[in-house]
């Protein structure tokens, strides 16, 4: 995406009143995959500022019964009754599954994840920070997503991708995993979202 385009999104998040403009991206993953289709429980780590909180609130319709859990290492400043936030470094898993247990949480319909870890400019660190750090959060998915449960996983396209994918296909089945690259996103990132469609 030229500057023009991230401009773009910046002001429309702006003028949409949401708090960052990554919701562009799941608005889109959800127009084409139906992520929000049917959802009653949802696990959503990399939460802050609240993006996809807002775009979440707004397209589940308010009679459906909802529990959503969120975890960031920053505080998230929106609220909901059904949104539980935690301030909690998701590669803690004795932390993380603390949690999950504590909010007495057993299958979840989506797990989303839209994460950007600090990284240090140096290409093959940050690699391999960004796939370990994903790798931290798998159990998540095979123990608290349904058989029929959806995913988007934010990765970037960086060494170890492939590997990831080639992983998930073998777990979930081929059919089902997909990558997709949101317009929404910058076009020189290297991110893409791997998704389970239901
Ligand atoms: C791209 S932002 C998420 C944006 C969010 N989806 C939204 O729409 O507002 C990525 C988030 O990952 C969080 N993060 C980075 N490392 C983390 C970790 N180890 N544990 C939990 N959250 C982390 C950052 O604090 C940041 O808020």
């Amino acid at each position: 995406m030229s500057n023009r385009g991230n401009e773009h999104y910046t002001k429309k998040a702006k003028k949409e009143w949401y708090l960052a403009r990554s919701a562009y991206k799941l608005m889109e993953l959800d127009e084409k995959y139906h992520l929000l289709e049917d959802v009653h429980t949802a696990i959503d780590i990399w939460c802050a500022p609240g993006s996809w909180l807002q775009y979440m609130a707004s397209s589940i319709p308010q009679q459906e019964w909802v529990q959503i859990i969120w975890f960031d290492l920053k505080e998230v400043e929106i609220q909901l009754p059904w949104v539980t936030t935690y301030m909690q470094d998701i590669s803690d898993v004795d932390g993380v599954g603390h949690i999950l247990e504590q909010e007495q949480i057993k299958q979840v319909d989506l797990i989303v994840s839209d994460m950007a870890p600090d990284t240090i400019g140096m290409a093959d660190i940050d690699a391999i920070r960004c796939i370990w750090l994903i790798e931290k959060t798998l159990w998540i998915y095979d123990t608290y997503l349904k058989d029929w449960g959806k995913f988007a996983i934010k990765v970037f396209m960086w060494p170890g991708f492939d590997e990831l994918v080639r992983d998930l296909k073998t777990q979930y089945g081929a059919s089902n995993i997909m990558t997709f690259k949101p317009k929404s996103c910058r076009q020189k990132s290297k991110e893409t979202y791997i998704v389970k469609r239901g």
